[in-house]
């Protein structure tokens, strides 16, 4: 039996946000290259967006490359940015013809042109596209995001069209490459480190988190299907108490 036949259709994230950790060791266990394990990694990522297009999950942010991966060495970083540029172009038509769209967020002007050229067109291919959002954090850093945003908003007091008192949670929200975007309710770790690693500062605020020692090549559907059940089975209370939330 699938875990999935336990799964509440009532009460899925909305939003899940993934750390897609452990294919150098993937690689490792395997006698590969490190790179083999970024490719088999590409494998788990199709299927996670097949199960979460299956169960309308609306947004999927996937964490694929950060700000301090750009300290990796250079031939992982090559063989990681092309892979990329494969996959996008390979998978295109299948996002569309899943009604997946496609997102980025992070410092794009980093990623070689090749690369930038390639999710251009894919998001704007994929634009109609009305089921999940498929959010890649690409040379992404959560200290870098909220670093943009400061720049932003003083800008804006400065040319003055906002005034300090008027600065809101919603403002540093609407001001971060996520505006728009629900916050993750469900944050999930592939690959055994329990940390956040500089992903979503903010908008993890109050997202469950979920650590697994699986490593990401070899999370599969099922593997999804297990953290949504261990999701479901937590009490949000939002600072409120037990009492207050069953009401
Ligand atoms: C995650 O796997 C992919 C990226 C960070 C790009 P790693 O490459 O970090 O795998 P480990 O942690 O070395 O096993
Ligand atoms: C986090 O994985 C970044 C991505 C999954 C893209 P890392 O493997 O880079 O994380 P650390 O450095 O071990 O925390
Ligand atoms: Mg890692």
């Amino acid at each position: 039996m699938s875990l999935l036949d336990k799964i509440n259709r009532e009460s899925l994230p909305q939003h899940v946000a993934i750390i897609m950790d452990g294919n150098g060791r993937w690689a490792k266990q395997q006698g590969k290259e490190r790179f083999e394990g970024h490719a088999a990694g590409v494998s788990s990522v199709r299927l996670i967006v097949e199960a979460a297009t299956e169960l309308k999950i609306s947004h999927l942010t996937m964490y694929t490359f950060s700000t301090e991966n750009w300290n990796r060495p250079e031939e992982e970083i090559k063989a990681l940015m092309s892979l990329l540029v494969q996959a996008i172009a390979k998978e295109t038509a299948d996002l569309i013809k899943n009604n997946v769209r496609l997102k980025t967020i992070g410092d794009l002007s980093r990623l070689p042109d090749e690369a930038r050229k390639v999710l251009e067109q894919c998001i704007e291919d994929t634009s109609a596209s009305t089921g999940v959002t498929l959010v890649l954090a690409l040379s992404y850093s959560a200290r870098w995001e909220i670093t943009e945003a400061a720049k932003k908003i003083s800008s804006r007091v400065l040319a003055n069209e906002l005034q300090i008192g008027d600065i809101t949670e919603k403002t540093i929200s609407d001001n971060l490459s996520t505006a728009g975007i629900p916050d993750p309710d469900l944050l999930i770790r592939t690959g055994g480190e329990c940390r956040i690693s500089n992903y979503l500062l903010w908008q993890v605020a109050y997202s469950e988190l979920y650590f697994t020692d699986t490593l990401w090549p070899d999370f599969g559907k099922e593997e999804l299907y297990a953290a949504i059940l261990d999701y479901q089975n937590r009490e949000r209370r939002f600072g409120k108490t037990s009492e207050q939330v069953k009401k």
